[in-house]
């Protein structure tokens, strides 16, 4: 189960963001779910901040209807940042300018109907062309030192094919992941024989989820072209992998640092409630309220 082909830099990401966000209606009804805020950021800046850490050059978002807010979030304000100067607000207006990936570095194409993850991928399929890619699902939000990217590139550049980062999952959890068969490990890589989309506890092959994150070979879209449906009724990104499995180098990745589900809203809150405990302009005061609640 080896390449012979030389392991190529990972440049580009594609930012899967059509989903219509049911689960945080009415919040979600003009507002796209990737813009609802965790503390003073919206969600898709911290992915789009993790992958730039990662040495991702080229962003590529698979939107959809009531999105362009997001296209609009990764331009500049020009408004905005004439007031910000002629106010002398510089904090913000640094802030706003750091933030602003460079020109030419963004692209957007959609997604005209929701058939699932894999076929959000597949829709990026020529901005990729023949080189390895990032995908991040922005629900996730994983911060702490290293970023999950940085890490899964940094084991990439030894292996080479695919990697897809995967955290242990409580049992009955295993119906909301794709769901990979460990067969052996080694360090943080984990190799592995498949990967289930959303399997049943009683027929998981492990409790090892893949958590939004994934390093794959253009051949995927290869898989991707056949528009095979899969768990849920959708063209799943996890049963295109599974057949890359024994062409090439995959595994599992087991990351480290915190993991914030925005896609949920219970993970929603935390993630606001744990950033803003580490914000400096905000920590003193949060930290007070949450006392005060008397849990
Ligand atoms: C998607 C993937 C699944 C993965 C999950 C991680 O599912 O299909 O394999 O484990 O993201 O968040 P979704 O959450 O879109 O249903």
């Amino acid at each position: 189960m080896t390449t012979s082909k030389p392991i190529k830099p990972v440049r580009k990401a594609v930012l899967p963001v059509a989903g219509m966000g049911t689960r945080f209606l009415p919040a979600t009804k003009a507002v796209p779910k990737e813009m609802l805020t965790v503390v003073d950021k919206p969600v898709i800046q911290y992915a789009v901040e993790e992958a730039a850490a990662a040495g991702i050059e080229q962003f590529i978002f698979v939107t959809g209807r009531g999105k362009h807010v997001i296209e609009d979030h990764f331009d500049h304000a020009y408004e905005l940042e004439a007031l910000l100067s002629a106010r002398e607000k510089t904090k913000e207006l640094n802030s706003l300018l750091e933030s602003l990936p460079e020109s030419g570095s963004v692209s957007f194409t959609r997604q005209q109907a929701p058939k699932g993850l894999g076929h959000a991928v597949w829709c990026a399929r020529h901005f990729v062309g023949d080189e390895p890619f990032a995908v991040l699902l922005p629900d996730e939000i994983l911060v702490d030192g290293v970023g999950c990217l940085s890490q899964m590139v940094a084991a990439y550049a030894e292996t080479g094919g695919c990697v897809v980062a995967v955290r242990e999952v409580p049992l009955e959890e295993t119906k909301r992941y794709g769901i990979i068969a460990p067969t052996g490990e080694k360090g943080s890589m984990i190799a592995m024989s498949g990967v289930v989309e959303k399997p049943d506890p009683a027929s998981a092959p492990s409790r090892l989820a893949v958590i939004g994150r994934y390093i794959l070979q253009p051949e995927v879209f290869g898989e991707l072209d056949r528009h095979e449906i899969g768990a849920g009724n959708e063209i799943q990104l996890t049963d295109a992998m599974a057949r890359l499995i024994g062409r090439m180098p995959f595994h599992g990745y087991r990351f480290t640092g915190q993991r914030y589900d925005c896609g949920d809203k219970v993970g929603f809150l935390h993630a606001n409630i744990a950033v803003g405990l580490e914000h400096p302009d905000i920590s003193g005061p949060l930290k007070e309220i949450l006392k005060s609640l008397k849990l």
